[in-house]
């Protein structure tokens, strides 16, 4: 059956988690920072990763609030910083985070195509509202849905579940969009067409599924999907 709703994960792939750190880096004043952030940009979003997956296999959920202050505090530590001015500052941000520069078009040429189109992420409900409202993409997504309403992270299948339920969707008339390896092998494993989005040219992750297709940016979305 042809595709009719493409699903995009959050963090990562719409929205630049690395921006908070990076941003905040250039800023004046901000010499220890601006030392360490790629680490700590680094170190963060692999600890919140990390205890997303943790938290799944042990049945102790939380928010993805929650293990995002629990990474950010393992990164700060390892790189040696303690301030907790710049503990919140770096907070504030996340809730900042600009999409990637052609976000708006790809969405746009989307609905303009036909398809319906949502947000599947671990963020909670309030996060994924304040990157939406921040990046201005609300206008150009049909849902955003949160794993809050499933009570457990991704990769579990449940959360995968959630699209199904939503819009009556099959899996293979889904276009689901990653730019985290894991989560488009979980995805393809499931049944979904899958893109994974792989801008820092990472190797494929050694999972039991792969993605079908790998682009390096997000460009190319409203193409692959309208041919498949
Ligand atoms: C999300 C994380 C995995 O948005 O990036 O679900």
């Amino acid at each position: 059956m042809p595709v009719t709703t493409c699903v995009f994960d959050a963090y990562g792939t719409l929205f630049d988690v690395a921006a908070a750190a990076r941003v905040l880096a250039e800023q004046p004043g901000q010499d220890e920072l601006a030392r360490v952030w790629p680490k700590l940009a680094a170190d963060w979003r692999m600890k919140q990763l990390q205890y997303t997956w943790l938290r799944a296999v042990t049945g102790d959920h939380t928010t993805f609030w929650e293990v995002t202050k629990d990474g950010l505090d393992w990164a700060m530590e390892a790189s040696g910083l303690s301030d907790p001015v710049l503990r919140e500052t770096l907070l504030a941000l996340y809730w900042e985070l600009p999409a990637y520069p052609e976000v708006p078009r790809m969405l746009a040429s989307l609905k303009a195509h036909g398809m319906t189109t949502a947000i599947l992420s671990n963020g909670s409900p309030e996060m994924l509202q304040g990157a939406v409202d921040f990046a201005g993409v609300g206008e150009w997504l049909d849902a955003v849905l949160s794993v809050e309403d499933v009570g457990i992270f991704k990769p579990a299948k449940v959360v995968y579940d959630m699209v199904g339920k939503r819009f009556g969707t099959s899996p293979d008339q889904v276009l689901f969009v990653s730019s985290n390896g894991w989560d488009a092998a979980a995805a393809a494993a499931y049944g979904f067409r899958t893109a994974w989005v792989n801008r820092a040219g990472e190797p494929m992750d050694r999972l039991p599924a792969r993605p079908a297709h790998v682009l390096d940016d997000l460009t190319g979305i409203p193409e692959l999907a309208g041919g498949l």
